[in-house]
């Protein structure tokens, strides 16, 4: 199965958002997502895929119109289709603090949100979108660390932020969450050099950034 992360664009924010509400009890209005990705266009991407024969396009799972009893095309009805070839499995909403008068006046960045949908979890699609986000937050926006929240019984993100990506927890929120439970308030430097994404690559192909991938396919 293909996964492609890919810059996010305001043609993804239903699809973004279908995702947060299916993932996540914090939700926020379209125009916040939308604030996000024209403010800082760069900070937030999403996990798409084209293969879906393959992994669950269910012909049976088709819904059947009522009147015709002809099958609808799912993406036609599916809010997580970006277009009717490609749904987005996941995403990664990211700022820069815009706070006018913040704690600290050091540029820095912010996790809002994360999700993946549940089927395409533990393949490493958070892991690649965190990496695209942090790297992008450093080179095009300067920031110097990235924050986020994190719920303390959310051990899925815990384990990504913490031991993948190495966060640390500053501090401890007392009641963040609108349910009251704790966050964990976590903290991760940016050196540019240090996340460059193709160091993350598991395959064997590393882009050196110095050959001509074009010209070496016409040899
Ligand atoms: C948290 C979440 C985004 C992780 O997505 P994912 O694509 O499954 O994560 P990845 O496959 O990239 O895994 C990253 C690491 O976390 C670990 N991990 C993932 N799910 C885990 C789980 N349920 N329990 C323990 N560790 C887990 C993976 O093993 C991997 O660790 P490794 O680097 O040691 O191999 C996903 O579970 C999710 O969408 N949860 C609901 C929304 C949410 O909680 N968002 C975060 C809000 S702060």
């Amino acid at each position: 199965m293909t996964i492609t992360i890919r810059q996010a664009t305001i043609y993804d924010l239903q699809a973004i958002q279908n995702a947060n509400l299916h993932n996540l009890p914090e939700n926020y209005m379209l125009k916040y997502y939308m604030y996000h990705i024209l403010s800082w266009p760069q900070a937030s991407y999403v996990a798409t895929t084209t293969d879906l024969s393959t992994y669950e396009h269910d012909e049976e799972a088709q819904t059947v119109d009522k009147y015709s009893q002809k099958k609808i095309d799912e993406s036609k009805t599916d809010p997580s289709y970006a277009n009717p070839k490609e749904k987005v499995v996941g995403y990664i909403l990211g700022k820069m603090e815009d706070d006018p008068n913040p704690e600290d006046k050091t540029p820095h960045g912010h996790v809002t949100s994360i999700s993946v949908i549940r089927t395409y979890r533990r393949m490493g699609i958070a892991e690649k979108l965190m990496r695209q986000s942090l790297y992008s937050l450093c080179e095009c926006y300067g920031a110097k660390y990235v924050s986020l929240h994190v719920r303390v019984s959310n051990r899925a993100a815990l384990h990504l932020y913490r031991d993948t990506l190495q966060f640390t927890v500053l501090k401890i929120e007392k009641s963040y969450y609108a349910d009251k439970e704790d966050a964990y308030s976590m903290k991760k430097e940016l050196v540019l050099e240090e996340l460059v994404p193709s160091l993350f690559q598991k395959s064997e192909f590393v882009d050196d950034f110095e050959k001509d991938l074009l010209s070496d396919e016409e040899d």
